[in-house]
């Protein structure tokens, strides 16, 4: 399959390229959100509330993306998220998207629940890869993960606060997941939406037909099954108690995910941690919290200029990779932009994805008449009256 221009010129065309390739359970379980959806959608219609500030009669020949983030420099301001699972929309999928990321010059984040083994996704990057934490499997499974990551050479680590329990994602209900995964006669009537789907279903099948993570092994057991995940996230809550001895068995950068408010960000900042990532989960989780860029400006006014603050969700394009910068993230993660390039394509949509965000980052960026990702600040946007908006919040870059 082609994957370059005029095909794919945007992201929304890879995912329907992810919608063709998948099984509709599949593709659902990436592009779908909690509940009613409603912060699903605000996650991309807020960008809209953000409207540029260019500088005209400015010549930019050069635009430098680079920038540093918990003392790694990356070549592209864009990391990639933990997408749990990823093993399903593409064999060895976690190992293929964070190949792709070390090859774009930028980190990729793996997630506890990822179908592939930790170190073999390290292995497969040249760049730096982070591992995200949730305590599922309870806490000789995690600090079991942690020094199996700290061995592999991962860089960071990113505790995820928000999912004390599974969001209730009425499409993966619709389709049948749990039915799906406990096997039986139940699983029948939901069979056919696999079967007509023969190329990923071969791909599915040849890879393993994995149905346990690797990096949950949970004492006397084993890895802990696919089935067994929505009843191991709700017996262990991540909670702020929970970082010291986390801290202390990983002795290296940790980041805080899912922080979405002015009081949680200066408990973020008391805990010394060493960087906050403003996300609302994708809008998996609680439905009706505020979009992730709203809740960034009050995140960046309280953090504080030292603070490293990254914000995901609802990027879809390069313009809405500057608008978070320009309202004073370091850097963004992108979950959907390349997980649907995955479900599309494995590695050559991935690879799209990120080719696509930074050809727009470039065109937005010569057009505002900005050569550097350092200097972008409020001073290049306006915002509806009642967000707060930093002009120089970016100095942090320049110091840093
Ligand atoms: C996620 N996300 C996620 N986050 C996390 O901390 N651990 C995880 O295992 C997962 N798994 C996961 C699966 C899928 C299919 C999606 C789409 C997302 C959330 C992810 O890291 C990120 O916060 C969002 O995806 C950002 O929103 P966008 O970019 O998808 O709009």
């Amino acid at each position: 399959m082609t994957l370059a221009s005029p095909r794919v010129v945007t992201i929304d065309d890879l995912r329907s390229l992810a919608r063709r390739r998948l099984p509709r359970a599949v593709f659902d379980y990436i592009d779908g959100g909690a509940e009613r959806e409603v912060t699903l959608r605000e996650n991309c219609r807020v960008f809209d509330d953000v409207t540029f500030r260019p500088r005209q009669g400015v010549a930019v020949p050069h635009c430098d993306l680079a920038t540093t983030i918990v003392g790694t420099s990356i070549a592209l301001p864009i990391l990639l998220a933990p997408v749990g699972s990823s093993r399903l929309l593409y064999p060895r999928g976690e190992e293929v998207a964070a190949r792709e990321a070390g090859a774009a010059g930028t980190i990729y984040i793996l997630s506890t629940l990822s179908g592939c083994r930790l170190e073999d996704v390290k292995g497969a990057t040249r760049g730096t890869a982070w591992y995200q934490l949730y305590l599922v499997g309870g806490r000789d499974a995690a600090l079991a993960g942690i020094a199996r990551a700290k061995a592999a050479g991962y860089a960071a680590l990113v505790v995820t606060l928000d999912t004390p329990i599974a969001g209730l994602r009425v499409r993966d209900v619709r389709n049948g997941i749990k039915e799906v995964l406990s096997g039986g006669l139940a699983r029948l009537p939901y069979l056919p939406q696999f079967l007509i789907k023969p190329r990923w279903l071969l791909d599915f099948l040849s890879d393993g037909g994995l149905m346990q993570f690797p990096n949950v092994v949970i004492p006397g057991q084993g890895p802990l099954p696919y089935l067994d995940v929505a009843a191991a996230l709700q017996e262990t809550t991540v909670t702020w108690e929970d970082l010291g001895w986390i801290r202390a068995a990983w002795g290296g950068p940790v980041l805080i995910k899912g922080i979405l408010t002015a009081a949680d960000a200066r408990r973020a900042t008391a805990e010394a941690v060493d960087g906050i990532i403003v996300s609302n989960h994708g809008a998996r989780q609680l439905d009706g919290v505020s979009p992730a860029l709203r809740a960034l400006a009050e995140v960046v006014a309280a953090a504080g200029p030292r603070m490293p603050v990254l914000m995901d969700g609802g990027i879809r394009s390069g313009s809405d990779v500057i608008k978070a910068l320009c309202l004073g993230a370091r850097a963004v993660l992108v979950g959907r932009a390349y997980a649907y390039g995955l479900g599309a394509a494995g590695g050559a949509g991935v690879a799209r994805a990120l080719e696509i965000l930074r050809a727009d980052m470039v065109r937005t960026m010569t057009l505002l008449g900005c050569a550097t990702v350092k200097n972008l600040d409020g001073s290049y946007v306006d915002v509806p009256a009642d967000w707060p908006l930093r002009r120089q919040h970016n100095l942090a870059n320049v110091l840093a």
